[in-house]
C-alpha cells in the first residue's frame, strides 16, 4: 500500500485531530502485542483497550499478569478470548472502539512449513472480518495491520523500501503478504482508514521458546543442543520488542491513511554471530551448535530500509547489545513461565521440526 483514497472519512488531516483512546488489540496475549498492551496501560494517558485473543499455543495470559497486579491499569483491560475470524466476536468489539491493531497471526515460519492451514485462516479470513467489521462500523475506527519484513522475501543486497514489489517464499510470509493486500483493497475500494507496519525480526522478554533467540537461550541453559539451519550466514535484521511496539503505536497516531511503513531494527547480523554473542553472555561453549539440515526456502537475507518512519519522527531506543543482555537475563529469571510455554504439543513439535535434524547433524 503506498497511496490512499483522499475523501473525507480518511483525510489525513481529519485524522490528525482524532484520539485513539478506545483500542482493539487482537493477539494481545503474544509475544509483540502484550508488550504493547503493557507498555500503552503502563503509560497511564487514559487508554482502554480490550484484547481479542483466540490463547493458541502460543498465547498466554500470564503475559498481561503485570497489568492485572496494577489496579489502575488492570481497570482499562478487558480481555476475550476469542477468534478474529468469528464475524460475530468481531463485529460486537469493533464498535466500540476508535482503532483495532491486528497483532493476530499464526507467527512461527517453520511450523508454517509443517501445518499451513491456521495461517490462511487467521491472516486471510481473520483479516477480512475485521476489515468488513471496520467498514461497516457507524464511527469509522483506524485499522493498523502488523505486518513484516518477511513479505519481501530474501533480499540479496541493499535494503528493501515501502513500494518494493512483495516476494514472500513460506507460507507464513504469503499468508502476512495476503493480508497486507486485502487491507489495500479496503481502502481503495471502500475507503477505510488503515495503515501497515511491517516489523524486522523482534526479540525480547516474553518470546515463544520456539523462535531462534528464545530457543537457543532456553537450550544453553539446560546444556542442550543448539539447532542451527545450515551454515547459519543468513542474516536477519533484530528489532527489540518494545521498540517494535512504540514504533507500531508511533504509525497508529502519525501515519498517513493506506501508507505502509517498514520498522526497522538497523541491526544486521549473522545467525552464527548471534549465537556466539548470547552463548558469550550465557557462558555457554560453542560446541553445544549443531549444524542441522537447512530451512526449506530459507530466506537468506532481510533488510529494510527504516527512513519513511523516521521521517515520522520514531527510532529504534536499544542496541542490540543491551536488548540481548535484558533478554537472556529476563529468561534466565523467569524460568517457570518458558517451562511453561515448552508443555503442551511441545516435544511432539519438537521431535517433528528437530528429531531426524539433529540425529543428522554435523
Ligand atoms: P505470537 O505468536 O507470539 O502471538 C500471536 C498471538 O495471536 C497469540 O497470542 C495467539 O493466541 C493469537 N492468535 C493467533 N491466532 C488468532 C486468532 N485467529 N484469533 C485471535 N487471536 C489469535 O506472535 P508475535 O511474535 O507476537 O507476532 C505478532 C504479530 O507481529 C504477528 O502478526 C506477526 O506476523 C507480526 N510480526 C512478528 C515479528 C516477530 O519477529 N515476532 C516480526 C514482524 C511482524
Ligand atoms: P526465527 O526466529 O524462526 O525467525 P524468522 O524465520 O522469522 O526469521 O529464525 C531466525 C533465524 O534463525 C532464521 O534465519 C532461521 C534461524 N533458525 C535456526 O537456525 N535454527 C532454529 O532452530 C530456528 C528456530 C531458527
Amino acid at each position: 500500500m503506498t497511496e490512499g483514497p483522499t475523501d473525507r472519512a480518511t483525510d489525513p488531516a481529519t485524522r490528525a485531530a482524532r484520539e485513539y483512546r478506545r483500542l482493539l488489540v487482537t493477539g494481545g496475549a503474544g509475544f509483540i502485542g502484550s508488550c504493547y498492551v503493557r507498555d500503552v496501560l503502563g503509560r497511564r494517558d487514559g487508554t482502554e483497550i480490550t484484547v481479542l485473543d483466540k490463547l493458541t499455543y502460543a498465547g498466554n495470559e500470564a503475559n498481561l499478569a503485570s497489568v492485572r497486579a496494577d489496579p489502575e491499569a488492570d481497570a482499562r483491560l478487558r480481555f476475550v478470548v476469542g477468534d478474529i475470524a468469528d464475524r460475530d466476536v468481531v463485529n460486537d468489539l469493533v464498535r466500540d472502539v476508535d482503532a483495532v491493531l491486528n497483532f493476530a497471526a499464526e507467527s512461527h515460519v517453520d511450523r508454517s512449513i509443517l501445518d499451513p492451514e491456521a495461517f490462511l485462516v487467521t491472516g486471510v479470513i481473520g483479516v477480512h472480518m475485521l476489515l468488513e467489521a471496520c467498514r461497516t462500523a457507524p464511527q469509522r475506527p483506524r485499522y493498523l495491520q502488523v505486518s513484516t519484513d518477511e513479505v519481501y522475501g530474501s533480499v540479496a543486497e541493499g535494503h528493501s523500501r515501502e513500494g518494493d514489489v512483495l516476494a514472500p517464499r513460506s507460507p507464513y510470509a504469503a499468508a502476512k503478504a495476503s493480508g497486507e493486500l486485502l487491507v489495500r483493497s479496503y481502502v481503495v475500494t471502500h475507503g477505510i482508514d488503515a495503515v501497515v507496519t511491517r516489523g524486522s525480526n523482534t526479540y525480547g522478554p516474553y518470546h515463544h521458546p520456539e523462535k531462534l533467540i528464545p530457543l537457543f537461550v532456553t537450550n544453553a541453559i539446560d546444556d542442550l543442543p543448539l539447532p542451527l539451519y545450515g551454515d547459519g550466514l543468513q542474516r536477519r535484521d533484530w528489532l527489540y520488542v518494545s521498540d517494535h511496539a512504540a514504533g507500531i503505536d508511533h504509525v497508529l497516531r502519525h501515519g498517513r491513511t493506506g501508507e505502509t511503513y517498514n520498522i526497522a531494527g538497523g541491526v544486521e547480523m549473522t545467525n552464527r554471530d548471534t549465537v556466539g554473542l548470547l552463548l558469550k553472555h550465557l557462558g555457554k561453549p560453542w560446541s553445544l551448535v549443531r549444524h542441522v539440515q537447512d530451512r526449506p526456502g530459507h530466506d537468506r537475507r532481510y533488510a529494510m530500509d527504516g527512513s519513511k518512519l523516521s521521517e515520522l519522527g520514531w527510532r529504534a531506543q536499544t542496541t542490540f547489545e543491551d536488548g540481548l543482555t535484558q533478554t537472556i537475563d529476563w529468561f534466565v529469571e523467569n524460568e517457570p513461565w518458558w517451562r511453561a510455554a515448552r508443555t503442551g504439543d511441545w516435544d511432539a513439535y519438537y521431535e517433528r521440526q528437530y528429531g531426524q535434524r539433529l540425529r543428522t547433524a554435523t
